[in-house]
């Protein structure tokens, strides 16, 4: 049986607040620690040509299709399955949503502890002039490969994370969004004056910017399309429940599409900054999980006041990735509360220590365990979650719209309390052919060529 919406569920302070808090949730590791690193296994131009088709056809309609369920249930993701369609097996794509939300927050938070690391390390003058590329790497493979360090962070940012959580729908995190999100842009946008008129830096930006066809794989399909889902925060429900504290009476279409254009936006600056630099340094563009981390210390020797700026890009990332672990975390806590009658606080503070459990070889992955290290199991937990959950997903969610609630509803909840959208046919069309069609054939392609990884 579907349960009601609880009364004090809370809503948005309107428009704004959902637009800061939608964008706090995409805008995160994704786009400047995994978008890179993606982009850097991908060959470059072609995962970012790729990446931007996958964002402006399959990712702004997932998006809406997630706000509409959200609105029209004012649900948890399976409590909206369950309300949309009593009965059935649709809400356990919710239920895989709230496991691949549980499978991230497991490894995001480890990077995320990295973050705090370095905003440490930053405040303690570790960054400025004359680091050299090779002090940088060392700098970051003794925090990462430390079991002790690397343990703490993690257990640190998610309890810090269960905190918020525990609060409900924290307006202190509308409020520091508004202010730390611009401060971020300002940041890149300064990083990136820099980086690309380091010498060598314009070979950084044509190779993100320069396609080769030639290049083009069904891992480097399914990696762009998976890393346009995990920096929407798509494909697991988060924007079902985000589009659930919608007030009914404001207008959506423009409020979703400013989230993903801002996500897309922060994604490419962050490209413009690391790719440069990385090339200015002479390292290798397959950089793993390390790049963002290995290469910025660079530019930051090359600034006046370098010190300064990276304890400013350290602290900004601090909190971008804490407004997505909060939304990560929150899909799960708000099954509990809401499938399972937990009351908030002990669904916070359990899903947190039982994420923690899990993160704990991700952390150890890194140096510490070589068995673990040699295993790759971070990487693994990262393309397993963010690639294919995701994008299974997200497939699941458009087969849902398309054929069972139908493109009309869906439209009907995108213009609840605003303006007709504009070619609402092509977003009927797009939505119940051309996504599940395009993600499908992707993952196709990888089951018939077994290239996994
Ligand atoms: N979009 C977030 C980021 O880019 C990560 C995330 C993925 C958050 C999925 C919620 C759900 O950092």
């Amino acid at each position: 049986m579907a349960t009601q919406p609880s009364s004090d569920r809370g809503v948005w302070s309107g428009k704004l607040g959902f637009v800061l808090a939608a964008a706090g949730s995409a805008i995160g590791l994704g786009n400047i620690w995994r978008f890179p690193y993606m982009a850097s296994e991908g060959g470059g131009g072609i995962f970012v040509l790729v990446y931007l088709i996958c964002v402006l056809a399959i990712g702004i309609p997932v998006l809406f299709a997630e706000l509409s369920i959200g609105r029209a249930t004012e649900r948890n993701p399976v409590g909206a399955f369950k309300a949309l369609a009593p009965g059935t097996l649709w809400p356990a794509v919710g239920g895989m949503g709230v496991l691949a939300g549980f499978g991230i927050l497991a490894f995001y938070s480890v990077i995320a502890g990295w973050t705090v690391g370095y905003l440490w390390m930053a405040l303690t003058g570790d960054f400025g002039p004359g680091v050299t590329a090779e002090q940088s790497a060392q700098m970051f493979t003794d925090l990462i490969g430390s079991p002790g360090p690397a343990l703490l962070l993690t257990a640190f940012f998610l309890a810090v994370t269960a905190g918020v959580v525990r609060g409900g729908i924290a307006q202190g995190i509308e409020r520091a969004a508004k202010v730390l999100m611009p401060v971020l842009l300002f940041v890149l946008i300064v990083l990136l004056v820099r980086a690309v008129t380091l010498p060598g830096g314009l070979d950084g930006v044509s190779y993100f910017l320069k396609p080769d066809l030639s290049e083009l794989t069904p891992t480097v399909l399914v990696t762009a399309l998976g890393q346009a889902l995990f920096s929407m925060s798509l494909g697991m429900g988060a924007m079902i429940t985000y589009g659930s504290y919608f007030p009914r009476d404001q207008s959506l279409p423009f409020a979703g599409t400013t989230v993903a254009l801002a996500d897309m936006g922060i994604a490419l600056l962050a490209g413009l900054v690391i790719f440069p630099a990385l090339f200015s340094a002479g390292m290798d563009p397959q950089g793993g999980p390390g790049l963002v981390f290995v290469v910025l210390p660079t530019v930051f020797a090359n600034m006046p006041a370098g010190g300064l700026w990276a304890v400013l890009f350290f602290g900004c990332l601090a909190i971008a990735a804490l407004t997505s672990t909060i939304s990560l975390l929150e899909v799960v806590v708000a099954y509990f509360v809401d499938e399972r009658g937990w009351s908030r606080n002990k669904a916070a503070i359990s899903v947190a220590a039982a994420c923690f459990l899990l993160a704990v070889p991700s952390a150890l992955s890194q140096g510490a365990s070589a068995w673990l290290t040699e295993f790759g199991w971070l990487d693994i937990q990262n393309i397993i979650w963010g690639n294919y959950g995701l994008s299974v997903g997200a497939l699941l969610i458009c087969l849902f719209v398309g054929f069972k609630w139908g493109p009309e509803k869906m439209l009907e909840y995108v213009e609840l309390g605003g303006n007709r959208v504009p070619g609402r046919g092509v977003l009927a069309f797009v939505i119940r052919y051309v996504c599940p069609l395009a993600i499908a054939t992707v993952l196709a392609f990888i089951i018939i060529t077994g290239q996994y990884f």
